[in-house]
């Protein structure tokens, strides 16, 4: 490890020649006649100042061996010696003392006036999206300071008693066992195609810096998600290609897979832009199927089973996984039904009657393919609760959703069967919850150069 002593250059002092730094503390001394009188401390700097300033040791120190710890050589600039390289360096030198200022910034008015808020829209927006301020939509630089202040890794989650489980010949019926299988089936490659969508669909088409810190946020705590699914999977042993090819070869998992995929397909050509109504709507689709239905509908069957498995002392780590996964989602979910809101307020016509009526089919639609996998995932009554209780619960989420796009009900008098996933979904940082953290983040107080 490097450490800053070998900075200074100890050797130089320490292997001038004694003689003339003696003298030269003397003279010192002598010429500092206050020092007799002076506290100790000062006095003792005066001397050692004096000493190192005094011309003779001056030259000594320039003199002297170098610290042998130091390879000098490595820094010595070379490249006069390669007549390639140093032709490299002078035309470098050249573009950089001509270089034009203005440059690659064409699009952004160089010299032009300074960003004013009112500018700043969500989509289509002109102005410089290279500066972050001033804020217009403070929620989403809030929802992006309560990302990072809810951090976590998952390596923190001790998985040794659902290990064990896993493992034990009659620790899980076969119900929980598919169950647990299903779920990580689904949500191991669900949260790469939200993570596509972000970072190759939306995220270019979203015009405004804090929205986009959010989405970089997001799309970091997707790749954790993926990472928490992986986890799981490894450590229980799984069969990785299994798991992993379950959105393809099971038909309730894959339905969910290929529902979300068409919402994304045509936003993903990379000559697609917004600017027109079509175009607009053909946005506010994608983000309606990835918010609203993928993020807000698909993941709620598999987290409610998973969750009451944790709830019943069973698979605990890949429970307190998905708990604090539904944290994170529950705060994406919420982003990206604020993002389409005031896509809304900004555009109004482009929520006309028909899109509307559009928007409330997609719902209706991600309601009945999450209530098949329900059905397919839960054959007989598990964990207390059944399929039928599900279709409940998911018509009851249908309708929050809905109201939060500002639509009408569908399922009039849907009522939620499992309370408790609120409070669950309510979870802040400051409860119980992290006590069950096993690592510390490793800072920039422990980070070696090694
Ligand atoms: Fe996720
Ligand atoms: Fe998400």
């Amino acid at each position: 490890m490097i450490s800053w002593d070998e900075y200074k250059e100890e050797g130089a002092v320490a292997e001038a020649t004694p003689a003339p730094v003696v003298e030269a503390a003397q003279t010192a001394l002598q010429e500092t006649a206050a020092v007799t009188e002076a506290p100790l401390e000062p006095a003792i700097e005066a001397v050692v100042n004096a000493v190192i300033e005094a011309p003779v040791v001056e030259a000594a120190i320039a003199e002297a061996p170098i610290n042998d710890t130091l390879d000098r050589a490595a820094f010595e600039n070379k490249s006069d010696e390669n007549p390639a390289i140093a032709e490299n360096i002078a035309n470098a030198a050249d573009v950089i003392a001509n270089m034009d200022v203005t440059a690659g910034l064409e699009e952004l008015e160089a010299g032009g006036q300074r960003i004013q808020v009112d500018q700043k829209r969500m989509i289509n927006c002109r102005a410089d999206l290279n500066q972050l301020v001033p804020f217009k939509y403070d929620w989403a630089w809030q929802k992006y300071l309560d990302g990072c202040a809810n951090h976590w890794m998952p390596q923190e989650v001790n998985m040794n008693a659902d290990i064990s489980l896993w493992k034990s010949e009659d620790g899980l019926s076969e119900d929980e066992r598919l169950i647990v299988m299903r779920s990580l089936g689904y949500f191991s490659t669900a949260d790469s195609l939200v993570a596509n969508n972000l970072a190759l669909a939306i995220y270019r088409l979203i015009t405004n810096p804090e929205c986009r810190q959010y989405i970089l946020r997001q799309a970091f705590e997707e790749a954790i998600h993926t990472h928490a699914y992986q986890y799981c999977i490894e450590s229980l042993g799984m069969d990785e290609g299994e798991v992993f090819n379950m959105y393809r070869e099971v038909p309730s998992v894959a339905k969910k897979a290929s529902w979300s995929l068409s919402k994304t397909h045509s936003l993903c050509d990379p000559s697609f832009n917004t600017g027109t109504p079509e175009t607009d709507q053909e946005l506010l689709r994608n983000l309606v199927g990835f918010y609203a239905v993928t993020e807000g509908i698909f993941f709620y069957c598999g987290f409610t089973q998973i969750l009451s498995m944790g709830r019943r002392n069973k698979m605990t780590g890949v429970a307190e996984q998905f708990q604090y996964i539904l944290r994170d989602e529950s705060m994406h979910l919420n982003f990206g039904i604020d993002v389409i809101n005031q896509i809304k307020l900004e555009n109004p016509h482009l929520w006309s009657e028909e899109f509307q009526e559009e928007v409330i089919q997609m719902i209706l639609e991600g309601t009945q393919i999450e209530i098949e996998y329900a059905r397919d995932t839960m054959p007989r009554g598990v964990l207390g609760m059944n399929a039928k209780m599900m279709e409940g619960y998911l018509q009851f989420i249908a309708n929050r959703r809905l109201a939060q796009l500002g639509l009408p009900e569908q399922y009039p008098g849907a009522q939620n069967p499992f309370p408790w996933m609120s409070e669950i979904m309510d979870l802040r940082k400051e409860k119980n919850f992290f006590e069950t953290r096993v690592i510390e983040y490793q800072t920039g107080g422990a980070l070696t150069w090694d």
